[in-house]
Formats: structure tokens, sequence, C-alpha cells
């Protein structure tokens, strides 16, 4: 390479300086020889053969090594010209990083020296730039140039864990060599110097159950069957030494929180083999009888129970039911209870898990069974009536004393108090009845009328005599039968005319009757004229067998003059048993009817009014008079 060539290169590295490049172009520059002093042979075994090495002419250019931490001042190199003759000629001058306050250099002899302990966790290596100049001309004796001081590494770091704190689960039971955790520590040491940051992991607790790799710190399950029953939690210990675990290396620790979770390896175990329950006979149906439990040693959805009650007839009285929350067996009522009748249950009652997982256990492992006894309790019961309503009847015509109806009540309890019946006074106001106190027998006290108060609807009682006196009440109806003690009469107060001009065989009024008795049958009534020796020749009753009768005109020829008015008995006679009857006597008036059929007012009252208004009425009034006074003389 020629010199001209050489002269290039340099004027094109100091515009665009760059460390390597530089310490490549300046090694070729002649003049320049630069050596390390106080360095560990060892350390720079390699470096210290090219540092000592003259070339013919110009620089030495390599990187200097100075050891972190060292105590200060030390000295750590020496830059020299191929010029200096030793006169002190020449003067160097040290720049860039650190100079003056990390490096200083002599400036006659060109000795480098440190100023301070050097980190190279904080800063691995410098830049320096050094110039050699002519104190007399105060020219260059060499160009300016680049050099490195490169911090050497020692083991001044402790490895530190990261991602702390480190936890992990495992499924209880599983296999050997399952992997747990990784633990990775760190090492601010140089990694590629030495063995300063070379880790090994190591398991200072935790044995035998777990164990690390070694360069990984991969975790792993190192012994068979680990039972989340028996233990649920271990700690591991995880130790990292640096200087691949050598003595006189950093170490530190971790810990691993390593969790079992559950498999389902454990069946359900009732605690009792025998449950004993009361519960009184008049529990409602739906209520709690009692709680059965079966252990599990299992959480969670492996702990979870099914409950079945085994024995067939006494089973369909209870049933049960589990309690998501504490998986307990809930027993309820089903039916109702009678202590009378049964008074104790005994039953099979099992449990099965849910999740059966035959990996584990058998089917049949994951069941087991009790027994239920249940206890009926007896309870005071009122008494019970043997009918729920009773009804009878009793005519009205009845005796003081006659027997109406018995009731019954009887206390269902075993004891079987003694009864007391009474009537319900509000029920009964006119005290009508009467109960024999004991036998329940219901007598009439006092005369009844249908036709007042046909139902008597009383209420009767009946109290337990002893113990709590409890009591019960029962509807009685009674219904007063109709006797005949009542007579018929006609419906209304009829006033009965007859025209003049009136022929024989027509109707003159119709009659009807009116009874308060209720015959069962309906009413029949009779209707006749009081029976004498001759027969009226003037009028007759036609009884129409429906409970109507006409009262018949026999002649024709009635005229006011003959005569204003008949009188008439009537016999109405009902059916009844003994048959009643009643007389009333109508008077049946003689009217002109004008206009024809017509008689204005009816009755009597025709009369008077005839009398005042029309002669004709008047002079056939007196007609009548003299007539009546020509028969008196007759
Ligand atoms: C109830 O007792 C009365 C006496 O108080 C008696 O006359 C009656 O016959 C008894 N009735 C019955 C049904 O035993
Ligand atoms: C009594 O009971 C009968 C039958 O239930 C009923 O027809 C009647 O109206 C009741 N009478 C009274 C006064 O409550
Ligand atoms: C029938 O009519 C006649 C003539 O008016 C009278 O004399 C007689 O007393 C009447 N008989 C009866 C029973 O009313």
């Amino acid at each position: 390479m020629g010199s001209g060539e050489e002269k290039q290169r340099w004027t094109v590295k100091m515009s665009a300086p760059s460390v390597l490049a530089t310490v490549t172009v300046l090694s070729l520059i002649p003049g320049w020889v630069l050596s390390s002093q106080g360095l560990e042979a060892q350390q720079l075994a390699q470096g210290s053969t090219h540092l000592h090495r003259r070339l013919k002419r110009g620089w030495i250019w390599k990187q200097l090594f100075v050891p972190e931490e060292d105590p200060t001042p030390r000295v750590i190199g020496q830059l020299k010209s191929d010029y200096d003759r030793g006169e002190f000629s020449i003067k160097y001058i040290l720049s860039g990083e650190g100079a003056g306050d990390v490096f200083e250099i002599d400036e006659y002899s060109g000795e480098i020296r440190t100023l301070q302990k050097l980190d190279r966790e904080e800063k691995a290596f410098y830049v320096l730039q050094a110039q050699a100049i002519n104190r007399r001309s105060n020219e260059p004796v060499e160009p300016q140039s680049e050099f490195i001081i490169k911090v050497q590494d020692i083991n001044d770091n402790v490895p530190q864990f990261e991602n702390e704190p480190y936890v992990s689960s495992i499924s209880e039971m599983c296999p050997i060599g399952t992997t747990v955790a990784q633990v990775t520590a760190t090492d601010a040491d140089d990694p590629l110097f030495g063995n300063n940051a070379k880790l090994i992991y190591s398991i200072l607790q935790g044995e035998p159950y777990f164990s690390v790799e070694p360069k990984t710190g991969i975790i792993v399950t190192s012994w068979p069957n680990m039972d989340r029953e028996a233990r649920e939690q271990y700690q591991v210990v995880v130790q990292v030494k640096d200087m691949l675990g050598l003595s006189g290396g950093y170490s530190s620790s971790t810990t691993v929180t390593v969790s079992l979770t559950d498999v389902n390896d454990n069946g359900p175990t009732f605690q009792h083999h025998l449950y004993t329950f009361a519960v009184p006979e008049n529990a409602p149906v739906g209520i709690t009888v009692g709680r059965i439990m079966a252990d599990d040693g299992d959480v969670g959805v492996n702990a979870r129970m099914n409950y079945s009650l085994e024995d067939l007839e006494e089973s369909t009285t209870f049933r049960i039911q589990t309690d998501p929350v504490t998986q307990e067996g809930v027993v309820l009522l089903a039916k109702p209870l009678d202590y009378e009748t049964k008074r104790r249950f005994v039953m099979a009652a099992e449990a099965v898990n849910d999740h059966m997982d035959t990996h584990f256990l058998s089917y049949d492992e994951f069941k087991d069974r009790t027994t239920l006894k249940i206890i009926v309790e007896d309870v005071d019961e009122p008494p019970v009536f043997l009918a729920p309503v009773y009804e009878w009847k009793v005519p009205e015509n009845a005796m003081m004393g006659t027997v109406v109806g018995t009731v019954s009540a009887r206390d269902i309890d075993t004891v079987n108090n003694p009864i007391r019946y009474s009537i319900d006074k509000g029920s009964d106001l006119r005290k009508a009845f009467r109960i024999d106190p004991n036998n329940g027998t219901i007598t009439v006290a006092k005369p009844l009328d249908r036709e007042t108060l046909s139902w008597h609807n009383v209420t009767v009682a009946a109290e337990e005599t002893k113990q709590n006196h409890l009591s019960a009440t029962v509807a009685v109806f009674i219904k007063v039968l109709d006797i005949n003690d009542n007579v018929p009469r006609l419906a209304r107060d009829y006033q009965p005319y007859i025209c003049e001009g009136t022929q024989a065989g027509e109707l003159v009024q119709l009659l009807s009757a009116v009874d308060p008795d209720e015959p069962v049958e309906g009413h029949h009534f009779y209707f006749s004229m009081v029976s004498e020796k001759h027969i009226n020749p003037n009028f007759t009753i036609r009884d129409n067998q429906d409970n109507t009768a006409g009262i018949v005109a026999r002649r024709s020829t009635f005229t006011r003059k003959d005569r204003i008015h008949f009188l008439l008995p009537v016999v109405v006679t009902d059916s009844g048993s003994p048959a009643l009857s009643s007389t009333s006597t109508l008077t049946i008036s003689v009217c002109s009817c004008q206009p024809t059929g017509h008689c204005p007012t009816g009755g009597v009252q025709a009369l008077a009014l005839s009398m005042g208004v029309s002669i004709q009425t008047l002079l056939g009034l007196l007609l009548c008079l003299v007539v009546f006074a020509a028969d008196l003389l007759c």
C-alpha cells in the first residue's frame, strides 16, 4: 500500500471517525506506540502481545484493558510516538470520554492513569483521542487519533431472580416429571467474560418432591402420588449461583409457592351410620325434617353430592335434596304424617359423587350409604266430628224433648279424651234446641213454627274435657217440616155482583184461596156451600178442581126490584190431614149493569149511588118498599 493512499484514507477517517475503523486505520499510521502497563498478565495475555509489538513506524493502536473496581491511581498504559527520542520535546494530550476526570495522561511520558474506580456495569468502554505535539513548534508530531479503553469485568454482581414471586399450581397425583414452573435469574456481570454470569440453579428446600434443572431453572415434580388431601401447598426454595456454582461466586434464592389442585380421588363417607330425626305429626308437608352429610376429602366439583332415599314404601313420605351450598342432604316431608297410623320410618339414604372420575377410584367408591330413622311425635289434636256437616228435619209440631239427631266427635289422639258437646248460643238465639253434653243428642226445647222460621242452622261445638281442651265445631242444619196448622182462606175480600138479566148458569165470581202451610205435594183447596136442608135456588158453587171455583147463577130473573143483595157462605177446605176449612160469607149485590154488563163500582156502594142519582132506581126502591109493605100487610 503506497503512502499516497494512506494519506487519503487518513483524511477520510478524520472527517468520519468510527471507533473500530479508526483503530484499524490508525494501526496503519506510523509513529505511535501505545503500550499497556500494570495489567494482569493473565487478563491481557492476548492483548499485551499486540500492545508491546512495536511496528516499524507509527502508532500501535489496540484496546486498552482496565479491570473494574481497581484501586486508583494506577498506570494503565502509555502513549509513545516513534519520534519521541526521550528529550521531552513532545507533549502528549488526552481528550474524549473521561479525559481529565477518569483518565489523565503524563504529558511528558505519555503514561495514562486512572483517576477513579471504574464500573463495567456502569460504562463498559471509553473512547478517547490522543495527540502528540512538538513543544517548540506546536506542530503535531503525529496525527490525532482515537483509541478505546475497555473496562474489564470482575464478578461483582449477584445474580437476581426475575418475575418474583413465583406461584404455581399442579394437579395432585400428577406423574413424576410434571413441569411446575421455571425460575429465571440474571447476572449483571459480563456474560462473555469468564463465568461471572454463568448461572446454575439448585434446590435448597422442596426435595424430595421437586427438583430443578441446573441450567434452565425448570422445576419438575420428583415424587409420585402427591396427595392434596394430605398436603395442599409446598414452598420450594431455589438457589442460583454464578461462576457455574463454583465456590467464590455469588448466589441468591427465591421461593416458589406450589399448590396442588384437586382431582376426584375421594368418595363420600357419611358422618354417621344412623341418623335419627323426630318430626311432629302435624308438621306441614315440605318442612325440613333433618340434614345428613357425607364428607368428601375433595373440594369444589369433586365434592358435589347427590342424595337419594332408598326404601320403597317408606321413602315416599319423605324426599331428600342436596343443599347446593353445604352439600348436605336435606330430608323433607313429602306427605302428611299421622302418629296414630305410623310412628316411625326407617330407610336407607345414599350419597353419590356428582362427578365420578374412574381414573382414580372405582365406580362403587363414589358412593356411601347410611340409615335414617324418623320418629313421628304425637301432637294433641282437636276432636273430629264423624260427619263434616249434619242436616236433619223435624216436624213443626214436634213435642218438647223430641230427638232431632245426634252429633258425634272423637278425640283422634291415642289418649282419646272424653268430649263435651254444646250448642253455640249465638247460632240458636231462640234456644229452640238443647244438646246432651255427653252423647251429642239434640232435642227440641221449644215449640217450632215453620211459618216463623223454617231453618234452624246451629253450630255445635265438641270440646275435649281434659289436657288442652281443644275443640272443634260442626254446622247442623235443622229444617222444620210443615204440618197443616193453618186454615185456608179466600184469596181476597171478594165483592161479587150479579147483573140484572144474568142468565142461569152464568159465572158470577171466580174464587181462589190461600194457606200459609206448605204441604209437600202442594196446595189443594176444595170449595163448597154450607150444606142446608134446602138447596139454594139462587146460586151454586162450581169447583174447578184447580184450586179455583166459580159462583154460578142458578136462575135468570135477578132484579134489584126483587132483591138488592144475597148472602152466600163459601166453605174452603185444604187437603191436609186432618183437613182444615174456613167459611166466608160473601155478599152478592144485584147491579143494574148500565151500560150493559158493567157495574161501575160493583157491590154495596152501587146501591147508594143509584139511590142518589137515578130516579128509576129511586122509583124501584119505593116500589120495593111498597111491595115490602104490601107483603107485611099480606
Ligand atoms: C243421650 O243421653 C240421654 C240422657 O241424657 C238419653 O236420654 C238418650 O237416649 C241418649 N242418646 C243416645 C243416642 O244415647
Ligand atoms: C240454613 O241452611 C239452609 C241450607 O243450607 C239454607 O237454605 C237456609 O237459608 C239457612 N238459613 C239460615 C237462616 O241461615
Ligand atoms: C132466593 O131468592 C128468592 C127471591 O128473591 C128469595 O126469596 C130467597 O130467600 C132466596 N133464597 C136464598 C137461600 O137466598
